[in-house]
């Protein structure tokens, strides 16, 4: 169960006037805190014991005599000896006490248990808690029960590996560290059998997992991330809104496809076989004929979940896409919360959000935005989960 919303939202009336906008110090908290100073807020990080010098050093925010930010963006990092412990009961009475609004990130998703998130964290989050959980592939009510729902396209899955024919994709987590990827590709059962069995050997995935893998089909073409944000504060019609697309660089793929095919030929084993571990993020636009397409994606999106998850999606969402030959998209995996990739427009505002605000418009900035007007207009419980 899900904690009621009338419950945090009743948190926030022992809230001071200007909240304290706080995040895991991982994954898009620089974004966030960033954007967070940019609209006038104080900032708070969430650290673990050894991933805690970005933020306490070399982005810790100065203020001048007015308070206005001269340097970084980081007010307070509190650091816990694991990402975890920033969820226990004493840690969120301090958050409540401090009248932090926590921005659900990826690093809270992975490093706090889903259930914990869910059932007692009692601490309001700008965003949806009750969409965290659509992205665990292993889950029912996952996203891509909401992508068929809501008629956005997939890549179609395939039931067994005996029904392999052209190229797929194998989804499954890493055998040790489980929040990384085991993902590889196979253009038939014999492939897929030889490869798994190579990387069972290497002890890069397990048959437990693989027997539980997603097989979809691989979508040949470039990946587009798109960030987007939807605002319940506004009408309707204007509240989807496009900030920024990234890309990203993963390893060992973009070492092995920046080799010459002679090198690549050389390689031998499980390190043939490309990696899909996220070590950064470039930023991309699109052809503006597939704007249209990708806007009605954001759309259908937006209303499955309000119609089946209420209140649905609230803030930055981000939907991960292949275009094939046809220029078709086909999105293969969506984050119900900010996108790993958003520093790409930290500070400098994006091509899109730059465009619509009409001044530089990151995620993180966004979100203050959205805080800043919800707060204006006494309509903070509107945007909090
Ligand atoms: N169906 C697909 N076709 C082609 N490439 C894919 C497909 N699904 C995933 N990928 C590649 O694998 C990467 C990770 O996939 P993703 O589903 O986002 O995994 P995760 O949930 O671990 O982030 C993507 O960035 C993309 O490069
Ligand atoms: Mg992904």
């Amino acid at each position: 169960m899900v904690l009621p919303r009338a419950e945090v939202q009743e948190i926030l009336t022992g809230y001071p006037r200007q909240p304290i906008i706080g995040a895991i110090g991982s994954h898009s908290a620089l974004d966030i805190a960033d954007g967070a100073v940019e609209e006038g807020f104080h900032t708070l990080v969430l650290a673990q014991k050894g991933r805690d010098q970005t933020y306490r050093r070399y982005y810790r925010a100065h203020r001048d005599a007015e308070g206005r930010v001269t340097r970084g963006a980081v007010d307070e990092v509190w650091t816990f000896p694991k990402f975890a412990d920033a969820a226990a009961p004493e840690a969120q009475a301090r958050l409540r006490e401090h009248g932090v609004l926590i921005v659900p990130n990826r690093a809270l998703s992975s490093y706090v248990s889903l259930d914990l998130l869910e059932n007692s964290f009692r601490v309001p989050m700008v965003g949806s808690r009750n969409l965290l959980r659509i992205e665990e592939r292993t889950e029912r009510e996952n996203y891509y029960a909401l992508l068929a729902q809501a008629g956005i396209p997939a890549p179609t899955r395939i039931p067994t590996p005996q029904e392999i024919e052209g190229l797929v994709m194998v989804k499954l987590p890493h055998a040790t560290r489980r929040l990384e990827r085991g993902f590889f590709t196979a253009a038939s059962f014999e492939e897929f059998q030889r490869k798994s069995e190579t990387l069972i050997t290497a002890g890069t995935i397990t048959p437990d997992d693989l027997s539980g893998a997603r097989i979809e089909q691989y979508v040949l073409g470039p990946v587009f991330n798109f960030n987007f944000f939807f605002s319940p504060l506004v009408p309707r019609e204007d509240g989807l809104e496009l900030l920024g697309v990234d890309e990203r660089r993963e390893s060992s793929l973009d070492g092995l496809v920046r080799l010459p095919a002679a090198q690549q030929l050389e390689i031998r084993g499980s390190h043939a076989i490309p990696r899909y571990t996220v070590v950064g993020h470039g930023a991309l636009t699109v052809r503006e004929s597939l704007l249209e397409e990708v806007f009605d994606f954001g759309e259908r999106f937006v209303e499955v979940t309000r119609s089946r998850a209420a209140p649905g999606i609230l803030g930055p969402f981000t939907l991960q896409t292949c275009i094939d030959h046809d220029g078709k998209a086909w999105v293969f995996d969506v984050a119900a919360r900010i996108g790993g990739g958003t520093n790409i427009h930290l500070a400098l505002g994006h091509p899109y959000g730059n465009a619509l605000w009409r001044t530089p418009m990151s995620s993180g900035r966004r979100i203050a935005i959205e805080v800043r007007r919800a707060l204006a207009e006494n309509r903070l419980r509107e945007i909090i989960t």
